[in-house]
């Protein structure tokens, strides 16, 4: 997908055009990456959170068909959207559950994440009419959920009555991407040594996942049966690791131009006047703002794509617009596509190059992007 083989864009019936160009075939070349990169372990596919703004349903269809072990979510609610969208694979739900919604969650086949021993009476009565499997979550350093392994020793009764149904054992990193591995390692060990007492207790998860994408990348896999990478599923890193590996950006933010104008020198642009034109140039007025997912302190920070050249945002990004400088000699109409966001990693207009810009992280700005923003899936 390159900024030359953009189709022209489809009006939306308002007239808004914007949309994100979302290509599913590149979701399952970085799929295919990742696999050799862990040497055929399960994987789960991270698509909580509309698959980071990619749109759970094709994704979640696209991994699932590309050989995903399952899908992982953070609701019940993202969990039933697969489900009804066709989505027949496991799914797993990673923020736990309420017991009043283990029927639903059984009735739908999803898997749960226990988060901690709150819940494990009530999973108990309930497992055996409404049976689910469960992936329980130890909490080796992320501090968030899952049982510290100081509580541990003290629910082993209860976890052995519900051991028919627990498929697996899981942690989180907190630190996979920092080049000092040392607190990973510790959380590795730590995960480790859980196990043992799992085992010794006669409890036998089939699966264990510790790993995110940057964990993947690393090598901090230690003998996991399964991992739980997101990020590099869409092409996006936070380690030099992915890029080696060749992974392809999957989205690209793409608005028609609105309006264009010539304008002349002091012309000053958008709330509080940020920019004054220096010489004549032309304006064009792009329909997303901060309301789509589109970061208003991008205003006079960031460029776009058009014509095999960038472009400076200038002025403050408002809620539905923005604007773009163009040189009065740059062609340019209503109509005309420009990249927001692109698909080359290397572009100053990448969403790793974005976020930088920002002080955030790509997961940032996808998941930012707004559902009303048109998805369009290349397959
Ligand atoms: C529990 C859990 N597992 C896996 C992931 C995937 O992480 P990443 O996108 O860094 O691969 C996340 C993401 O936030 C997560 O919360």
């Amino acid at each position: 997908m390159n900024e030359q083989s953009l189709e022209p864009l489809r009006r939306h019936p308002e007239g808004r055009a914007l949309r994100a160009e979302v290509d599913l075939r590149r979701i399952v070349r970085n799929f295919a990456r990742m696999q050799e990169a862990v040497s055929g372990r399960g994987i789960w596919g991270v698509v909580k959170a509309n698959a980071y703004g990619h749109g759970a349903v094709p994704v979640g269809r696209a991994l699932a068909e590309a050989g995903a072990s399952g899908l992982a979510v953070s609701s019940l609610e993202e969990g039933l959207e697969l489900r009804h969208g066709g989505v027949a694979c496991p799914i797993l739900v990673l923020g736990g559950l309420r017991p009043e919604a283990v029927p639903a969650a059984s009735a739908e086949g999803l898997a749960i994440a226990v988060v901690g021993p709150e819940h494990l009476a009530d999973y108990a009565r309930l497992l055996p009419a409404h049976p689910l499997n469960l992936h329980l979550k130890l909490d080796t350093g992320m501090g968030r959920f899952g049982f510290l392994p100081s509580e541990l020793g003290n629910c082993l009764a209860e976890l052995r009555a519900l051991s028919p149904w627990i498929e697996g054992a899981m942690g989180h990193f907190a630190t996979a991407d920092d080049p000092d591995q040392g607190f990973a390692l510790r959380q590795r060990r730590l995960f480790e040594s859980c196990l043992a007492q799992l085992r010794d207790a006669g409890i036998h998860p089939r699966q264990r996942h510790h790993g995110n994408s940057d964990a993947c990348l690393r090598g901090l896999l230690g003998d996991d049966t399964h991992v739980r990478p997101g990020l590099a599923l869409y092409g996006l890193t936070l380690v030099p690791e992915g890029r080696t590996l060749g992974l392809e950006p999957a989205l690209e933010l793409v608005a028609e131009v609105a309006r264009v104008k010539t304008v002349p020198a002091g012309t000053t642009v958008g709330y509080g006047r940020t920019f004054v034109a220096p010489h004549p140039l032309q304006i064009a007025t792009l329909a997303c703002g901060y309301a789509d997912g589109y970061r208003r302190d991008l205003g006079n920070r960031a460029v776009v794509g058009f014509r095999e050249r960038t472009f400076p945002v200038v002025g403050r990004v408002s809620m539905d617009y923005l604007t773009v400088a163009l040189p009065v000699e740059v062609p340019a109409a209503p109509g005309d596509p420009m990249v927001l966001f692109s698909g080359n990693p290397a572009a100053p207009h990448s969403l790793e190059r974005l976020a930088a810009t920002l002080g955030t992280i790509p997961y940032e700005l996808t998941c930012g992007l707004h559902r009303r923003i048109t998805r369009r899936f290349f397959t």
